[in-house]
């Protein structure tokens, strides 16, 4: 609610900015385009989440949940109990956006996937369906929602995803341990400045030329904003692009240094 006008703001810029696959001068970035953002080829997975998705926003079960998205320390954490329904409204990607995130992992074909931000699930599962033999690693602060998001992982049949349960401060170090190596992250979840920051600074320890990194929420805040120039602005990353919602970074030595707005 906080941040509407700003957000609304932003999007006014992002339209008059941001251009279409023509204005694109970069083969790497308008094979995506033209491949990825422009691909609307179906998939029977769609319909499987579609269809789970909706039972999540159909279920009046209460759940008590834990708020990690307000701050920095344990203080400012938040308990509280809310249905089912309402969890899966207000923190699942989007249809449009989780077959954004299944695309791209069918283009670059990661083998290790990080993503910050479990909630129910639903992204991991468009991530894990998108590449059965990949290793999905994925972190949620909330124990209540990590065992929901288990429990629709069983129902999905999909067995390529490990959970972690714990903040992302403190799970990190070990789970990018485990890890070893980053080819793909999707960072959704501690919107914050610093947060979105510690978080890219952990997870380049194990990237490498090829890894793909996914933001959510770029818009979303002032501090997210900041945190999406220092980002692009980071003399690792080569190329990024901003689809408003969601940024998506290159840290590839052999790409020229570009900022793409592109209309998605
Ligand atoms: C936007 S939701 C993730 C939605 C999910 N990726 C999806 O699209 O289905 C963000 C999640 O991150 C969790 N979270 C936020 N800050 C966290 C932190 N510091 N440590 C662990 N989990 C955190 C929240 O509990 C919340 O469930």
């Amino acid at each position: 609610m906080k941040f509407i006008l700003f957000t609304m703001i932003a999007y006014l810029r992002y339209l008059s900015k941001s251009g279409s696959r023509h204005s694109v001068h970069s083969p790497f970035v308008y094979n995506i385009v033209n491949e990825v953002f422009k691909n609307t080829k179906e998939h029977s997975s769609f319909a499987d989440i579609a269809i789970l998705r909706s039972k999540l926003l159909h279920s009046t079960q209460l759940i008590e949940t834990t708020d990690f998205g307000k701050g920095k320390n344990l203080k400012d954490f938040a308990l509280r109990f809310e249905d089912v329904a309402s969890v899966a409204r207000k923190s699942a990607v989007s249809e449009k956006y989780g077959r954004l995130l299944f695309r791209l992992v069918e283009y670059f074909h990661p083998q290790t996937i990080v993503e910050l931000g479990t909630s129910l699930g639903i992204s991991t599962l468009y991530l894990a369906l998108a590449a059965p033999n990949a290793k999905i690693f994925t972190i949620e602060g909330c124990t209540t929602k990590s065992e929901r998001a288990s429990s629709n992982f069983d129902t999905m049949g999909v067995s390529n995803i490990v959970q972690h349960i714990g903040r992302f401060d403190l799970v990190l170090p070990d789970l990018i341990k485990q890890a070893g190596k980053l080819d793909f992250a999707f960072i959704d979840g501690n919107h914050t400045y610093e947060a979105t920051l510690a978080n890219f600074n952990s997870l380049l320890e194990i990237a490498h030329n090829d890894t793909v990194f996914i933001f959510d929420d770029i818009h979303w805040s002032p501090g997210m904003e900041k945190a999406w120039d220092k980002v692009t602005s980071d003399e690792r990353v080569t190329v990024s692009i901003d689809l408003f919602r969601m940024g998506i970074v290159f840290l590839k030595r052999e790409l020229s240094r570009q900022k793409f707005i592109i209309r998605f």
